[in-house]
């Protein structure tokens, strides 16, 4: 394990940095008119003051938001808005200190204040530094939808120290998990062993995370805007994204990558049945099983599920296309699959 890595993108450069080295040399080199710092409720109290230490900022402003995904809406971002305005210009920085609700909310609003000031993410979540910082879509929920109104723009720079992973709950790791055993399927049958190995020893979690930015960072610096092989990385989401919408919209909130492992349980089956290729991901959906809390929902809340993924941002010409597998390490996102197949396999998902 090396002290400090960079990993090279097309559009920015991700630094693994336990002491934020980089960032104190980024911000020098800068000279930003201002620099302001967002941070939710707990990376207020577990990540801000080590944060300051670590970059010696003295001059800054701070803005707080409410941690958890049902404040990732245009209420918060109009919120920071309201609070940049009479402290930032078009040669000011915003610094996302959080998890993926801090990134993608501070991003956007990042993006489109002004037309568009610099930002730079410091992910505090395992799932945000291999996945939600990473990758130029930015935005917050609509109507209880996940990622309905948004920008692609590119932070300036990412920053990612270990450490804040020590405050990090149980339940938020196992979130994060979901995520990296996504890419890490997608990406092929080495990684997965690798993930596998991790999975279970917990051990070089630095070499886990500059795996996962690198995979990302080759998909999304080709196709940014998801014309093409970006679609893969949706695997598990269409269900994921529809249970958790449901589940935050009955105010039982589920975090975001536990939604994208039932979502991948059912997602694998379905692709066992477009590829006619009968229990053939047996080990990786029992893996999913044992290892990820269950998403609740019962059989008589199909209907409204089933809905959001009828009205989800993914479909073309209303048609559900959502990322299959073929076999680990290849994906195919071209198969339309009917609400009727998916219904299924939430069922199985119930009844399993
Ligand atoms: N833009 C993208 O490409 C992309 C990709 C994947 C996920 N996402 C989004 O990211 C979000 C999920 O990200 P997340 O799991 O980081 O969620 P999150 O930001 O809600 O963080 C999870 C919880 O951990 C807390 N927290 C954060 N850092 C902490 C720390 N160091 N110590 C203690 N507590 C801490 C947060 O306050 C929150 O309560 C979802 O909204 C999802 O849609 C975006």
């Amino acid at each position: 394990m090396k002290e400090s890595e960079v990993i090279k993108g097309k559009f920015y450069s991700v630094h693994i940095d336990a002491k934020l080295k980089s960032l104190r040399s980024f911000l020098k080199e800068k000279k930003y008119s201002s620099v302001i710092v967002l941070t939710d409720s707990n990376t207020q109290e577990f990540c801000l003051e080590e944060f300051l230490a670590l970059t010696r900022l003295k001059i800054f402003f701070h803005i707080n938001i409410e941690a958890g995904e049902e404040n990732k809406t245009l209420e918060t971002a109009i919120a920071v808005w309201n609070k940049m305005l009479p402290v930032a210009d078009r040669k000011s920085l915003l610094i996302n200190l959080g998890g993926g609700v801090v990134s993608d909310t501070g991003a956007f609003a990042a993006s489109v204040f002004k037309r568009g000031i610099d930002f730079i993410n410091v992910p505090t979540t395992l799932l945000s530094m291999t996945d939600a910082a990473i990758g130029g879509k930015n935005g917050v929920d609509f109507g209880f939808k996940k990622n309905q109104l948004g920008t692609f723009a590119h932070p300036k720079a990412i920053f990612i120290s270990v450490s804040w992973l020590k405050s990090v709950s149980d339940l938020e790791m196992k979130s994060a998990y979901g995520e990296i055993a996504k890419q890490a399927l997608l990406d092929g049958k080495k990684r997965w062993k690798n993930f596998l190995e991790h999975f279970s020893s917990k051990e070089n979690t630095e070499d886990v995370i500059a795996s996962a930015i690198k995979f990302k960072l080759k998909i999304v610096d080709k196709d940014l805007k998801d014309h093409g092989i970006r679609k893969q990385l949706n695997l598990g989401h269409t269900v994921g994204h529809a249970l958790e919408s449901f589940c935050l919209e009955k105010g039982r909130p589920v975090p975001h990558g536990m939604a994208v492992a039932a979502g991948m349980i059912c997602e694998l089956r379905l692709s066992e049945q477009v590829f006619k290729k009968k229990n053939f991901f047996h080990a990786e959906i029992e893996f999913l099983k044992i290892n990820f809390p269950r998403v609740e929902f019962s059989e008589s809340e199909l209907p409204e599920i089933l809905s959001f993924i009828s009205s989800d941002k993914k479909n073309e010409n209303r048609k559900v296309k959502p990322a299959l597998l073929e076999k680990i390490g290849k994906a195919n996102w071209e198969n339309e699959v009917s609400l009727k197949k998916i219904e299924a396999s939430l069922n199985e998902y119930i009844k399993s």
